[in-house]
């Protein structure tokens, strides 16, 4: 594992998207594995500024996303798909046929689940997988629980969580109950990750993360058995690091 600390938001954010902007321009067909939430935002700004300035192009790359909310209206301004749209997708140059989520509207989301996988499984090994962590250890939309899953899944988020995502809401009613995650399996599968955690609130749990048991009570934590992880962290999140 390496863990990089950074003294400021902008020095993380160009560190994380230099990572990431090295291996499309190394391998331009490469498959990246991306991440929601207000973590990943300045990232993919600075690969924006990047693919504008023209020092990188993602015709031939292929995304998939961890995960996406279940039941929110196609176009919803704060699906999953909404979100990678307005922060990567329209800016860049990435085919849309390739770039996929989870959809959350399918009428047989067991269904979508193995269409999902099977979508993973053609396309290869993900290269790179971005990540952030939740309060509780989350990753992706995988909570914490006594069992967790390989592939993708129906999970019902945890009351923590949908209060945590609360704030890109209206209100907390309109937070969805349930969501479609890549599994652990899928994410562990990747050949790299970048964990991403930034604030004095994830401190404690990054903390915990990666130098507590590996337990499936903190989903994060069995990122510690994967053989390329690096962890970037602001000096708040890095705190007890
Ligand atoms: C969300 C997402 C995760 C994300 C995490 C942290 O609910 N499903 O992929 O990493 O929670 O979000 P944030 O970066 O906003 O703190």
């Amino acid at each position: 594992m390496k863990i990089r600390k950074f003294e400021t938001q902008e020095a993380l954010n160009e560190a994380a998207a230099d990572l990431i902007s090295g291996l499309v321009l190394r391998n331009p067909a490469a498959v990246l594995g991306l991440a929601t939430g207000s973590t990943p935002v300045g990232i993919y700004a600075s690969l924006v500024r990047r693919y504008e300035a023209g020092l990188v192009r993602f015709k031939q790359t292929t995304t998939f996303n961890l995960d996406e909310y279940v039941g929110l209206p196609a176009g919803h301004p704060e699906s999953y798909r909404s979100y990678m749209q307005n922060h990567l997708f329209k800016h860049v140059d990435l085919v849309p046929e390739q770039t996929f989520l989870p959809d959350g509207n399918a009428a047989d989301l067991e269904a979508e689940c193995r269409r999902y996988d099977e979508l993973l499984a053609g396309a290869g090994r993900i290269n790179l997988q971005l990540l952030g962590i939740g309060h509780n250890g989350h990753i992706g939309f995988n909570e914490p629980d006594h069992a967790l899953l390989s592939g993708t899944h129906i999970v019902e988020l945890k009351p923590s969580t949908r209060e945590a995502n609360a704030r890109f809401f209206q209100s907390l009613d309109e937070v969805p109950t349930h969501a479609l995650t890549m599994g652990i399996g899928s994410i562990l599968k990747a050949e790299s990750i970048l964990l991403v955690v930034r604030g004095a609130d994830k401190a404690e749990i990054v903390h915990r993360a990666l130098t507590g048991p590996i337990t499936t009570d903190c989903p994060a934590s069995l990122l510690q058995t994967h053989a390329d992880l690096h962890v970037y962290v602001d000096s708040e999140a890095g705190r007890l690091l």
